[in-house]
């Protein structure tokens, strides 16, 4: 597969100084001049001031100058333009034309996680390999820290050509899908990197953000909740598809975000989807989802 994940991405926001103080309380660094770090990740996220919130651009990694080719060869067969970024020759620009969605593809090395918490233990009737101790997620006081921006959902009016160009131009695969409904496809490894929904207008619908386990789900989501409880939207519970557990907050924009742990990892060739129906899909277990998170409250603006 030629891409393998997200680098970064533009997210619109009216109030830049408000997204910023949440976006810090969520974890990620401030680089003070719009950048936000994660972990493992580097610069994922830039905050970019707009009249309406949405996302202004993906950044999607290549393994190398020869899948940036062969990429460029696919879209053009598609009648899509691209250019080489000014700054390098290792760069190639697209617009994704049902959405006008401005796409970077450039070179970069895969997320190599560092500092990564060590997995919980846990005590069964029968089988308590933890005496004598709380549970690691109680014990745990530092701030939670995203290892990196692993996936997004993006609204197009034109559910077929936005999937077409992520496959047939882009060489992404499809994990999961409901067919004209939402698609779930993925550049590397992750069950889901760009989830494409069909939608009235071009729409953000959520980011992801990776934590280590689902403690840290939970202990990011609850620090957030104590200082603004209007930033909860839906969890915490478990998808169905993915297998991610997940919480959904809401930044000062409206753009819903998501703490997510344990997402599914497929190897190329090995992986056969279930057929899914109506929004079993969503959730295996957690709270049933909000009605805003299945139509936002801006989605027929
Ligand atoms: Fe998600």
């Amino acid at each position: 597969m030629p891409l393998h994940r997200i680098t970064s991405i533009d997210v619109a926001v009216p109030d830049v100084a408000a997204a910023s103080a949440f976006y810090a309380a969520f974890g990620l660094i401030d680089d003070g001049d719009g950048w936000f770090v994660t972990r493992d990740g580097g610069r994922q996220l830039r905050l970019v001031p707009a009249p309406r919130r949405g996302l202004r651009r993906l950044g999607l990694a290549a393994g190398s100058p020869d899948d940036l080719d062969r990429i460029a060869r696919s879209l053009a067969a598609l009648d899509i333009d691209v250019a080489h970024d000014r700054r390098s020759d290792e760069c190639l620009v697209l617009t994704e034309p049902a959405t006008g969605l401005p796409i970077e593809l450039e070179v970069a090395a895969p997320v190599q996680a560092a500092g990564v918490l060590p997995s919980p233990v846990a005590n069964r009737p029968g089988d308590a390999p933890r005496r004598g101790r709380p549970a690691d997620g109680v014990r745990r006081t530092e701030p939670v820290r995203p290892s990196n921006l692993t996936h997004l959902v993006l609204g197009t009016p034109d559910f077929a050509t936005t999937l077409g160009v992520l496959t047939d131009g882009l060489g992404l695969e499809i994990s999961d899908q409901l067919p004209g409904v939402i698609a779930f496809t993925r550049a590397g490894e992750v069950h889901h990197t760009v989830a494409v929904q069909a939608a009235p207008g071009p729409q953000l619908h959520h980011v992801a953000y990776e934590v280590d386990d689902a403690d840290e789900v939970g202990r990011g989501a609850s620090a957030l909740l104590m200082d603004d409880p209007g930033r909860h939207v839906w969890g915490m519970g478990r998808h169905a598809i993915g297998s991610n557990v997940f919480w959904y907050l809401r930044d000062p924009a409206g753009n819903f975000v998501e703490y997510t742990a344990d997402v599914d990892r497929i190897d190329d060739g090995d992986y056969h989807p279930e057929p899914w129906q109506g929004h079993q899909f969503l959730y295996s277990w957690g709270p049933p989802p909000p009605a805003e998170f299945l139509e936002p409250s801006d989605w027929q603006d």
